[in-house]
């Protein structure tokens, strides 16, 4: 039987590590309410997150993405974020003092695996080495999460129990 947290539960991580696959199965094993941050920020425009940057830039998009961070429920939620949020303004400081954070973390090569034949992130780069060195830089900030979860070779149940035993330990 899964106890129910009241922290939040923020799963972060780069495009493709499967954050909003997971919170779904999260909230579907607990009574948190599952948010995602890019589904906040095209619910509020009304726009696919392609259509935002190529409106907007990425410049705008990355404020967006603060606000929708800064004001984020301090409880009682699962919520997986866009791949990019930690990395930019103090996001990440402000999602480790909203819940706890878990990163998501996966060898470069199966990311890469499960993005490569997809059209909508816009910042993917279609080249391994390149996509490597965009995760490189990412690293650091995700690294500050409060727990890291490797989830290479593991499915979506595993990872999610992972987390929920974390919590409940
Ligand atoms: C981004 C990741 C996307 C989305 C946007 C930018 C990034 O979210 O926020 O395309 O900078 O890595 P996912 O991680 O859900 O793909």
């Amino acid at each position: 039987m899964i106890k129910s947290p009241t922290k939040n539960i923020i799963l972060i991580g780069m495009m493709g590590s499967g954050k909003s696959t997971t919170a779904k199965k999260i909230s579907e094993l607990t009574y948190l309410t599952h948010l995602d941050t890019d589904e906040l920020i095209s619910a509020s425009h009304q726009k696919s997150i392609q259509n935002i940057f190529d409106a907007f830039g990425e410049k705008q998009f990355r404020e967006l993405e603060h606000e929708v961070a800064k004001n984020l429920p301090k409880e009682n939620h699962v919520i997986s974020t866009g791949g990019g949020m930690p990395c930019y303004h103090e996001n990440m400081d402000v999602l480790n003092q909203n819940g706890i954070t878990f990163y998501l973390s996966s060898p470069v090569e199966l990311l890469f695996s499960r993005l490569k034949n997809k059209k909508n992130r816009p910042l993917f780069k279609n080249q391994l080495d390149q996509f490597e060195s965009f995760l490189n830089e990412r690293i650091a900030y995700y690294e500050k999460a409060h727990v890291t979860i490797d989830v290479s070779d593991k499915n979506v149940n595993q990872v999610a129990l992972e987390i929920l035993n974390f919590i409940n330990s």
